[in-house]
Protein backbone atom coordinates (compact mmCIF):
# COMPACT_ATOMS: atom_id res chain seq x y z
CA UNK A 1 0.00 0.00 0.00
CA UNK A 2 1.33 2.87 -1.21
CA UNK A 3 1.19 6.38 1.36
CA UNK A 4 -1.95 8.49 1.21
CA UNK A 5 -1.33 11.92 0.09
CA UNK A 6 -2.05 15.36 1.78
CA UNK A 7 -2.05 18.40 -0.71
CA UNK A 8 -2.88 21.68 -0.24
CA UNK A 9 -2.39 24.92 -1.47
CA UNK A 10 -2.48 29.08 -0.32
CA UNK A 11 -3.08 31.55 -2.88
CA UNK A 12 -0.28 33.68 -3.11
CA UNK A 13 -1.89 36.95 -2.00
CA UNK A 14 -1.13 38.89 1.48
CA UNK A 15 0.60 38.06 4.18
CA UNK A 16 -0.17 35.46 6.51
CA UNK A 17 -1.84 36.49 9.73
CA UNK A 18 -3.02 34.72 12.48
CA UNK A 19 -5.94 33.25 11.21
CA UNK A 20 -4.16 30.98 8.62
CA UNK A 21 -1.47 29.76 11.25
CA UNK A 22 -4.00 28.61 13.19
CA UNK A 23 -6.27 27.55 10.51
CA UNK A 24 -4.08 25.89 7.88
CA UNK A 25 -0.26 26.59 8.54
CA UNK A 26 -0.21 25.02 12.13
CA UNK A 27 -2.34 21.89 11.32
CA UNK A 28 -0.25 21.46 7.90
CA UNK A 29 3.30 21.65 9.53
CA UNK A 30 1.77 19.30 12.05
CA UNK A 31 0.91 16.89 9.32
CA UNK A 32 4.33 17.24 7.31
CA UNK A 33 5.79 15.59 10.34
CA UNK A 34 3.73 12.66 10.32
CA UNK A 35 5.37 9.50 8.88
CA UNK A 36 2.47 7.50 7.41
CA UNK A 37 1.47 9.78 4.91
CA UNK A 38 2.81 12.20 2.24
CA UNK A 39 2.67 15.88 1.84
CA UNK A 40 2.71 18.06 -0.86
CA UNK A 41 2.15 21.88 -0.08
CA UNK A 42 2.46 24.54 -2.38
CA UNK A 43 2.42 28.44 -3.31
CA UNK A 44 -0.75 28.70 -5.78
CA UNK A 45 0.54 31.82 -7.68
CA UNK A 46 -1.57 31.21 -10.78
CA UNK A 47 -4.42 31.25 -8.90
CA UNK A 48 -3.19 34.79 -7.24
CA UNK A 49 -3.57 36.13 -10.71
CA UNK A 50 -7.43 35.47 -10.89
CA UNK A 51 -7.85 38.75 -8.55
CA UNK A 52 -5.36 40.72 -10.87
CA UNK A 53 -3.11 42.23 -7.87
CA UNK A 54 -0.22 44.35 -8.96
CA UNK A 55 3.07 42.18 -10.21
CA UNK A 56 4.98 43.32 -6.89
CA UNK A 57 2.23 42.37 -4.95
CA UNK A 58 2.33 38.43 -6.47
CA UNK A 59 5.88 38.93 -6.27
CA UNK A 60 6.03 39.90 -2.44
CA UNK A 61 3.44 37.49 -1.39
CA UNK A 62 5.42 34.22 -2.66
CA UNK A 63 8.04 35.13 -0.74
CA UNK A 64 5.82 36.18 2.65
CA UNK A 65 4.29 32.94 2.34
CA UNK A 66 7.16 30.91 1.66
CA UNK A 67 9.19 32.29 4.23
CA UNK A 68 6.45 32.36 6.62
CA UNK A 69 6.18 28.40 6.54
CA UNK A 70 9.89 27.73 6.57
CA UNK A 71 9.75 29.96 9.69
CA UNK A 72 7.18 28.06 11.10
CA UNK A 73 9.13 24.50 10.88
CA UNK A 74 7.88 23.51 7.74
CA UNK A 75 10.08 20.12 6.94
CA UNK A 76 11.25 20.15 3.60
CA UNK A 77 12.85 17.03 3.51
CA UNK A 78 9.72 15.37 4.26
CA UNK A 79 7.25 17.51 3.18
CA UNK A 80 7.31 18.01 -0.61
CA UNK A 81 6.98 22.13 -0.70
CA UNK A 82 6.39 24.41 -4.32
CA UNK A 83 5.71 27.11 -6.46
CA UNK A 84 2.60 26.42 -8.62
CA UNK A 85 4.05 28.08 -11.28
CA UNK A 86 7.45 25.64 -11.07
CA UNK A 87 5.32 22.54 -12.13
CA UNK A 88 4.59 23.58 -16.06
CA UNK A 89 2.16 19.93 -16.31
CA UNK A 90 -0.25 21.81 -13.89
CA UNK A 91 -0.95 23.98 -16.52
CA UNK A 92 -1.01 21.24 -18.94
CA UNK A 93 -3.64 19.00 -17.10
CA UNK A 94 -5.68 21.77 -16.87
CA UNK A 95 -6.37 22.64 -20.19
CA UNK A 96 -6.90 18.41 -20.53
CA UNK A 97 -9.08 18.53 -17.69
CA UNK A 98 -11.03 21.21 -19.43
CA UNK A 99 -11.76 18.92 -21.82
CA UNK A 100 -14.11 16.56 -19.76
CA UNK A 101 -15.58 19.18 -17.74
CA UNK A 102 -19.02 20.58 -17.80
CA UNK A 103 -19.14 24.18 -18.55
CA UNK A 104 -22.23 24.24 -16.54
CA UNK A 105 -20.45 22.52 -14.11
CA UNK A 106 -18.53 25.88 -14.07
CA UNK A 107 -21.44 27.58 -13.78
CA UNK A 108 -22.35 26.42 -10.36
CA UNK A 109 -19.31 27.51 -8.50
CA UNK A 110 -19.88 29.76 -5.38
CA UNK A 111 -17.35 32.23 -6.33
CA UNK A 112 -17.93 32.68 -10.30
CA UNK A 113 -21.91 33.19 -9.06
CA UNK A 114 -21.23 35.52 -6.31
CA UNK A 115 -19.66 37.30 -8.84
CA UNK A 116 -22.76 37.49 -11.14
CA UNK A 117 -25.18 38.06 -8.01
CA UNK A 118 -22.90 40.87 -7.63
CA UNK A 119 -23.17 42.50 -11.03
CA UNK A 120 -26.93 41.81 -11.65
CA UNK A 121 -27.49 43.46 -7.79
CA UNK A 122 -25.74 46.19 -8.73
CA UNK A 123 -27.87 47.19 -12.21
CA UNK A 124 -25.36 45.48 -14.45
CA UNK A 125 -27.35 44.69 -17.75
CA UNK A 126 -23.86 42.51 -18.75
CA UNK A 127 -23.96 39.68 -15.76
CA UNK A 128 -20.50 38.74 -16.41
CA UNK A 129 -19.31 42.38 -16.32
CA UNK A 130 -15.48 42.36 -15.18
CA UNK A 131 -15.59 38.45 -14.84
CA UNK A 132 -12.45 36.92 -16.43
CA UNK A 133 -11.73 33.17 -17.75
CA UNK A 134 -9.58 32.79 -14.72
CA UNK A 135 -11.94 33.56 -12.17
CA UNK A 136 -14.30 30.85 -14.26
CA UNK A 137 -11.87 28.14 -14.85
CA UNK A 138 -10.49 28.59 -11.04
CA UNK A 139 -11.83 25.28 -9.91
CA UNK A 140 -10.22 23.62 -13.03
CA UNK A 141 -6.74 24.70 -12.10
CA UNK A 142 -7.12 23.52 -8.80
CA UNK A 143 -8.42 20.22 -9.94
CA UNK A 144 -4.85 19.91 -11.98
CA UNK A 145 -3.13 20.88 -8.72
CA UNK A 146 -4.85 18.03 -6.42
CA UNK A 147 -5.49 15.43 -9.57
CA UNK A 148 -1.21 15.72 -11.05
CA UNK A 149 -0.14 14.80 -7.65
CA UNK A 150 -2.84 11.86 -6.72
CA UNK A 151 -3.74 13.93 -3.76
CA UNK A 152 -6.60 11.62 -1.58
CA UNK A 153 -6.87 14.39 1.31
CA UNK A 154 -7.18 18.19 0.74
CA UNK A 155 -7.08 20.08 3.87
CA UNK A 156 -8.86 23.20 3.26
CA UNK A 157 -11.64 26.03 4.45
CA UNK A 158 -15.31 25.41 4.53
CA UNK A 159 -15.28 28.14 1.28
CA UNK A 160 -13.34 25.58 -0.77
CA UNK A 161 -15.01 22.38 -0.53
CA UNK A 162 -17.19 22.71 -3.36
CA UNK A 163 -14.06 23.31 -5.51
CA UNK A 164 -12.48 19.91 -3.80
CA UNK A 165 -15.83 18.42 -4.86
CA UNK A 166 -15.79 19.52 -8.40
CA UNK A 167 -12.09 18.19 -8.37
CA UNK A 168 -13.60 14.66 -7.84
CA UNK A 169 -16.30 14.98 -10.26
CA UNK A 170 -13.75 15.76 -13.15
CA UNK A 171 -11.55 13.42 -12.09
CA UNK A 172 -14.41 10.59 -12.10
CA UNK A 173 -15.45 11.51 -15.36
CA UNK A 174 -11.84 11.36 -16.63
CA UNK A 175 -11.40 8.21 -15.47
CA UNK A 176 -14.49 7.03 -16.70
CA UNK A 177 -14.25 8.50 -20.07
CA UNK A 178 -10.32 7.13 -20.74
CA UNK A 179 -8.54 4.97 -18.11
CA UNK A 180 -8.49 4.88 -14.04
CA UNK A 181 -5.79 7.38 -13.13
CA UNK A 182 -6.79 9.59 -10.90
CA UNK A 183 -7.28 9.00 -7.14
CA UNK A 184 -10.78 10.58 -6.16
CA UNK A 185 -10.00 13.40 -3.51
CA UNK A 186 -11.72 14.25 -0.37
CA UNK A 187 -11.57 17.81 1.14
CA UNK A 188 -10.69 17.55 4.65
CA UNK A 189 -12.28 19.83 6.57
CA UNK A 190 -11.09 19.89 10.36
CA UNK A 191 -14.02 21.69 12.15
CA UNK A 192 -11.75 21.26 15.48
CA UNK A 193 -9.47 23.42 13.70
CA UNK A 194 -9.47 27.28 15.01
CA UNK A 195 -11.03 29.93 13.00
CA UNK A 196 -10.08 33.09 14.39
CA UNK A 197 -12.33 36.06 14.39
CA UNK A 198 -10.26 39.20 13.61
CA UNK A 199 -9.91 42.61 14.78
CA UNK A 200 -13.90 43.88 14.08
CA UNK A 201 -15.35 40.23 15.63
CA UNK A 202 -16.01 39.06 11.90
CA UNK A 203 -13.80 36.18 10.89
CA UNK A 204 -10.58 37.13 10.47
CA UNK A 205 -9.76 37.45 6.52
CA UNK A 206 -7.97 39.13 3.79
CA UNK A 207 -11.59 39.98 2.45
CA UNK A 208 -12.53 41.94 5.46
CA UNK A 209 -9.40 43.52 6.12
CA UNK A 210 -9.56 42.86 9.77
CA UNK A 211 -6.30 40.44 9.91
CA UNK A 212 -3.29 40.46 12.15
CA UNK A 213 -0.39 39.24 10.10
CA UNK A 214 1.41 36.97 11.73
CA UNK A 215 5.14 38.47 11.79
CA UNK A 216 4.54 42.19 12.28
CA UNK A 217 7.23 44.14 13.85
CA UNK A 218 6.85 43.83 17.76
CA UNK A 219 5.53 47.42 18.57
CA UNK A 220 3.05 47.20 15.61
CA UNK A 221 2.22 43.80 16.46
CA UNK A 222 1.31 44.93 20.11
CA UNK A 223 -0.82 48.28 18.69
CA UNK A 224 -3.30 45.74 16.26
CA UNK A 225 -3.90 43.17 19.20
CA UNK A 226 -5.32 46.77 21.50
CA UNK A 227 -6.89 47.58 18.23
CA UNK A 228 -9.13 44.57 18.84
CA UNK A 229 -13.11 45.12 19.44
CA UNK A 230 -14.11 44.52 23.07
CA UNK A 231 -17.28 45.44 24.35
CA UNK A 232 -17.54 48.69 27.16
CA UNK A 233 -17.72 46.61 30.30
CA UNK A 234 -15.43 48.07 33.02
CA UNK A 235 -12.32 46.50 34.99
CA UNK A 236 -13.44 44.89 37.73
CA UNK A 237 -16.98 43.71 36.30
CA UNK A 238 -17.05 39.90 34.96
CA UNK A 239 -16.68 38.96 31.56
CA UNK A 240 -18.18 36.65 29.32
CA UNK A 241 -15.29 34.27 27.69
CA UNK A 242 -18.06 33.35 24.57
CA UNK A 243 -17.63 35.82 22.10
CA UNK A 244 -14.68 37.46 23.11
CA UNK A 245 -12.43 37.80 20.32
CA UNK A 246 -9.63 38.33 22.85
CA UNK A 247 -10.57 34.75 24.48
CA UNK A 248 -10.67 33.09 20.85
CA UNK A 249 -7.31 34.14 20.18
CA UNK A 250 -5.80 33.25 23.13
CA UNK A 251 -7.31 29.93 23.01
CA UNK A 252 -5.98 29.17 19.83
CA UNK A 253 -2.74 29.33 20.92
CA UNK A 254 -2.48 28.37 24.88
CA UNK A 255 -2.69 25.10 26.62
CA UNK A 256 -5.31 23.99 28.43
CA UNK A 257 -4.38 25.47 32.05
CA UNK A 258 -3.36 28.49 30.40
CA UNK A 259 -6.78 28.76 28.86
CA UNK A 260 -8.56 27.74 32.09
CA UNK A 261 -6.75 30.03 34.15
CA UNK A 262 -7.55 33.16 31.33
CA UNK A 263 -11.05 32.50 31.97
CA UNK A 264 -10.79 32.67 36.04
CA UNK A 265 -9.61 36.13 34.93
CA UNK A 266 -12.44 37.10 32.67
CA UNK A 267 -15.24 35.90 35.58
CA UNK A 268 -13.38 38.30 38.12
CA UNK A 269 -13.19 41.48 35.87
CA UNK A 270 -9.56 41.61 34.02
CA UNK A 271 -9.79 45.05 32.60
CA UNK A 272 -9.84 44.93 28.70
CA UNK A 273 -6.65 47.14 28.56
CA UNK A 274 -4.48 44.24 30.51
CA UNK A 275 -6.22 41.70 29.11
CA UNK A 276 -4.95 42.72 25.69
CA UNK A 277 -1.14 43.36 27.37
CA UNK A 278 -1.25 40.03 28.41
CA UNK A 279 -2.66 38.59 25.04
CA UNK A 280 -0.03 40.51 23.22
CA UNK A 281 2.91 39.11 25.81
CA UNK A 282 1.57 35.63 25.18
CA UNK A 283 1.47 35.71 20.63
CA UNK A 284 4.83 37.73 20.94
CA UNK A 285 6.88 35.52 23.50
CA UNK A 286 5.03 32.02 21.36
CA UNK A 287 6.05 33.73 17.55
CA UNK A 288 9.37 35.93 18.95
CA UNK A 289 11.51 32.92 17.73
CA UNK A 290 9.87 32.36 14.04
CA UNK A 291 9.41 35.88 13.40
CA UNK A 292 13.64 36.28 13.37
CA UNK A 293 13.85 33.07 11.49
CA UNK A 294 11.60 35.17 8.96
CA UNK A 295 13.04 37.87 9.25
CA UNK A 296 16.35 36.66 8.42
CA UNK A 297 14.68 34.60 5.22
CA UNK A 298 13.09 38.17 3.98
CA UNK A 299 16.38 39.13 4.27
CA UNK A 300 17.58 36.21 1.86
CA UNK A 301 14.93 35.70 -0.48
CA UNK A 302 17.86 33.23 -3.10
CA UNK A 303 17.56 30.87 0.08
CA UNK A 304 14.32 30.53 0.10
CA UNK A 305 13.83 30.35 -4.01
CA UNK A 306 16.68 27.22 -3.72
CA UNK A 307 14.31 25.82 -1.10
CA UNK A 308 11.40 26.19 -3.73
CA UNK A 309 13.25 24.84 -6.59
CA UNK A 310 14.02 21.21 -5.21
CA UNK A 311 10.99 21.01 -4.13
CA UNK A 312 9.87 21.63 -7.42
CA UNK A 313 12.24 19.11 -9.14
CA UNK A 314 10.83 16.58 -6.51
CA UNK A 315 7.51 17.59 -7.29
CA UNK A 316 8.22 17.06 -11.24
CA UNK A 317 9.93 14.00 -10.51
CA UNK A 318 6.20 12.94 -10.29
CA UNK A 319 4.33 15.11 -12.34
CA UNK A 320 6.47 14.27 -15.48
CA UNK A 321 6.11 10.81 -15.62
CA UNK A 322 2.36 10.86 -14.49
CA UNK A 323 1.80 13.68 -17.35
CA UNK A 324 2.92 11.33 -19.77
CA UNK A 325 0.17 8.59 -18.71
CA UNK A 326 -2.21 11.11 -18.92
CA UNK A 327 -1.46 12.77 -22.24
CA UNK A 328 -0.93 8.55 -23.58
CA UNK A 329 -5.18 7.95 -21.83
CA UNK A 330 -6.00 10.91 -24.16
CA UNK A 331 -4.01 9.68 -27.58
CA UNK A 332 -1.20 12.25 -27.50
CA UNK A 333 1.47 10.15 -28.27
CA UNK A 334 4.84 9.86 -30.57
CA UNK A 335 3.33 8.76 -34.16
CA UNK A 336 5.94 6.19 -33.85
CA UNK A 337 8.91 5.10 -32.15
CA UNK A 338 11.73 5.81 -34.26
N1 LIG B 1 -8.11 27.94 -3.82
C1 LIG B 1 -7.42 27.73 -2.58
C2 LIG B 1 -7.70 28.89 -1.63
O1 LIG B 1 -7.94 29.99 -2.07
C3 LIG B 1 -5.95 27.58 -2.79
C4 LIG B 1 -5.66 26.40 -3.64
C5 LIG B 1 -5.25 26.41 -4.94
C6 LIG B 1 -5.76 25.05 -3.25
N2 LIG B 1 -5.08 25.14 -5.38
C7 LIG B 1 -5.38 24.29 -4.38
C8 LIG B 1 -6.13 24.41 -2.06
C9 LIG B 1 -5.39 22.89 -4.34
C10 LIG B 1 -6.13 23.04 -2.04
C11 LIG B 1 -5.76 22.27 -3.17
O2 LIG B 1 -7.65 28.71 -0.43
Amino acid sequence: MSKETILTGVTTTGAPHLGNYAGAIRPAIAASRRDDVNTFYFLADYHALVKNPSPDAVHQSSLEIAATWLALGLDTDKSVFYRQTDIPEIPELMWILSSVTAKGLMNRAHAYKAAVAANEGGGQNDPDKGITMALFSYPVLMAADILLFNARKVPVGKDQKQHVEMARDIAQRFNHNFRELFVLPEADIDENTAVLTGLDGRKMSKSYNNTIPLFLPEKKFRKLIMKIKTNSLEPGEPKQTKGSTLFDIYRAFANEAEVESMRGKFAEGIGWGDCKQELFEYLNDHLKDARDEYDRLIADPGYVEGVLQKGAERAREIAVPFIAKVRDAVGIRPLANR
